[in-house]
């Protein structure tokens, strides 16, 4: 079964003081999903949005929020995070090697799409038991750059994450997020990812529409020949 292409703006890129209109801008160029980035300074040397932020913009938008948790206890913000309105929730693996069926428990009981995230330093592997797992994750999101900051270099051999995931599972959804954009979307998407994560390329285009069309456009071109 093919898997279908999911274009996700990170709002990490988007001027903060205007959340609901650059959302919505999002929106109208083609975006599928909204990135949110939630860091607690501790798992990254970087702060953030929370609960309350994801809160009001979903007073404005009806959009997949795809929230990025960056932040080294989860399990706390399950709750809070399924009361704002979060659509997807996904942690990262090293830090939660010993609840992990707790946690992806819990995010489905409160509604929302569990996915796990492995920074450039994890080997794959460390993800097959959440996906294999009885109660699995529906997401594996493959850092391309150190989590904590826009606007870095792409990591092309992540790429070996990509296929390796890819080969073993046809139908997973593989998030790729760090780097991406018209001059790195072709090794992402030849790989096998299909949710792809674009921050400083798609705020900084003049056309951001454009961008989204033809990151949309390699996805789909590489899944059809897959
Ligand atoms: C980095 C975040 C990314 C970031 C991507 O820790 O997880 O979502 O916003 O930004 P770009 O696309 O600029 O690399
Ligand atoms: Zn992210």
């Amino acid at each position: 079964m093919a898997v279908t292409a999911k274009i996700a703006p990170s709002m990490l890129s988007s001027d903060f003081a205007n959340l609901a209109s650059e959302a919505e801008r999002m929106l109208n160029c083609g975006a599928d999903w909204l990135h949110m980035d939630i860091m607690d300074g501790h798992f990254v040397p970087n702060l953030t949005i929370g609960a309350p932020v994801i809160e009001s913009l979903r007073k404005h938008t009806k959009a997949y929020l795809d929230c990025h948790l960056m932040v080294t206890n989860p399990l706390d913000y399950v709750e809070p995070m399924g009361k704002a309105g979060a659509s997807g929730f996904t942690f990262h693996v090293e830090v939660s090697k010993d609840n992990w069926q707790e946690l992806v428990q819990r995010i489905k009981s409160k509604g929302m799409r569990p996915g796990v995230a492995l920074k450039p330093g994890t080997p794959i592997e460390e993800v097959y038991p959440l996906v294999e797992g009885e109660n699995p994750v529906e997401m594996v999101l493959v850092m391309t750059v150190k989590p904590g900051f826009g606007g870095q270099k792409f990591m092309p051999e992540m790429m070996d994450k990509v296929r390796t995931l890819r080969k073993k599972y046809p139908s997973l959804d593989i998030e790729v997020d760090g780097g991406l954009g018209p001059s790195t979307i072709e090794m992402a998407a030849s790989a096998g990812a299909n949710c792809i994560v674009a921050g400083s390329s798609v705020f900084g285009a003049a056309e951001p529409a454009n961008v989204i069309s033809l990151m949309r456009k390699s996805v789909n071109d590489n899944q059809k020949s897959s």
